[in-house]
């Protein structure tokens, strides 16, 4: 079984998760330097070249670390990614540490991966998804739920949890409106090895996304996020004020069902503008450099570990 602690690498049970237009080489690399794995999507790359780039300022930016965490490249492995098989030949030739593939679960990918001494972690959304992925060779399966930024899950965490645990022993990371290091224990409580961390790291002064977009998940809390398959086709998470500015109505959209509105082109043109974030939202007050949410994460999770061990003990009610 895979040791999700790579050899005590990463320090905190914690992957910064790829964000599309928000993770970069340099949000990643903040985090590996405090133990927690960063990552981002090598589709958020312009083109092959840059991606190249990206891979190349990892792996300059790691060996200057001191005791790095591992970093991972997210890879859409679906047919319908034309980038798909240049940018996986390229993390293969790279020996990116992890892989988190997404959509599909080619038994050949995994193969592919493994053969170089990477792993890979694969999205799921339900337990078919999870059985079939665990089957075809994945090292963990990342669980997407209800609640989580950019395309989402659709169930509950603790139902999505129990029923994986049913189908396969392969360890679980848990997706979906965690923020704080007492969440990443709860992760730990309720099974899952990791936490995957997508909206906490928004508004970090390493990331991709301008001053409008972090200022945005400053006023932002759970009620403001607006759930929505209609808006590209998949469950998503989307910012409510975005959508408004964006001139979307929000009725419309409520009852819109999912294609129809991408389909009258009304929103396509203005797509890239609308933002995304997850129902943790609420606990981003403030723009930060990630190097201070993973050294408060980490604060955060060591007090909750003395708490709970308290409460294990029965001296404390919690
Ligand atoms: C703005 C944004 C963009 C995202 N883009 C991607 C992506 O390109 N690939 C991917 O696998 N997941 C993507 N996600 C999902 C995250 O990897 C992760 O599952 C999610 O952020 C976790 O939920 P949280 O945001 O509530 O922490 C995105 C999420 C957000 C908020």
């Amino acid at each position: 079984m895979l040791d999700l602690t790579f050899g005590g690498r990463l320090r905190l049970p914690l992957i910064q998760a790829p964000m599309f237009l928000v993770s970069t080489p340099a949000l990643a690399l903040a985090c590996c330097s405090r133990g927690v794995m960063g990552s981002f999507p090598a589709h958020a790359t312009r083109s092959r070249d840059v991606f190249a780039d990206w891979l190349a300022q990892m792996m300059e930016g790691v060996a200057a670390l001191e005791n790095p965490a591992p970093w991972a490249v997210n890879i859409v492995v679906h047919p319908t990614n034309a980038r798909m098989e240049g940018d996986l030949e390229l993390s293969i030739h790279r020996k990116v540490p992890v892989i988190l593939t997404s959509k599909g679960a080619p038994e050949s990918i995994f193969g592919r991966i493994h053969e170089y001494g990477g792993v890979a972690f694969h999205d799921v959304a339900s337990a078919r998804h999870a059985e079939k992925a665990a089957a075809a060779g994945a090292d963990a399966l990342i669980a997407v739920t209800d609640g989580a930024g950019g395309h989402c899950g659709t169930i509950n965490p603790f139902a999505l949890l129990n029923e994986i645990r049913q189908v396969t022993d392969k360890p679980i990371i848990l997706s979906g409106a965690m923020s704080t290091g007492r969440d990443i224990l709860a992760a730990q409580t309720m099974g899952a090895a990791a936490a995957y961390m997508g909206t906490r790291f928004i508004a970090t002064t390493e990331g991709g996304a301008d001053d409008k977009y972090r200022q945005l998940l400053i006023d932002s809390t759970a009620r403001d996020v607006f759930f929505s398959s209609a808006l590209d086709g998949a469950p998503a998470n989307w910012i409510k004020q975005s959508l408004i500015d964006c001139g979307v109505d929000l009725n419309e959209l409520a009852t819109t069902i999912p294609g129809e509105i991408m389909a009258s082109g009304k929103v396509r043109e203005r797509y890239s503008k609308v933002k995304s974030c997850g129902q943790g939202v609420g606990m981003v007050s403030a723009v930060e450099s990630a190097v201070a949410v993973c050294d408060r994460l980490r604060a955060e999770y060591d007090d909750a570990r003395a708490a709970m061990r308290a409460v294990v003990d029965g001296t404390s009610r919690n």
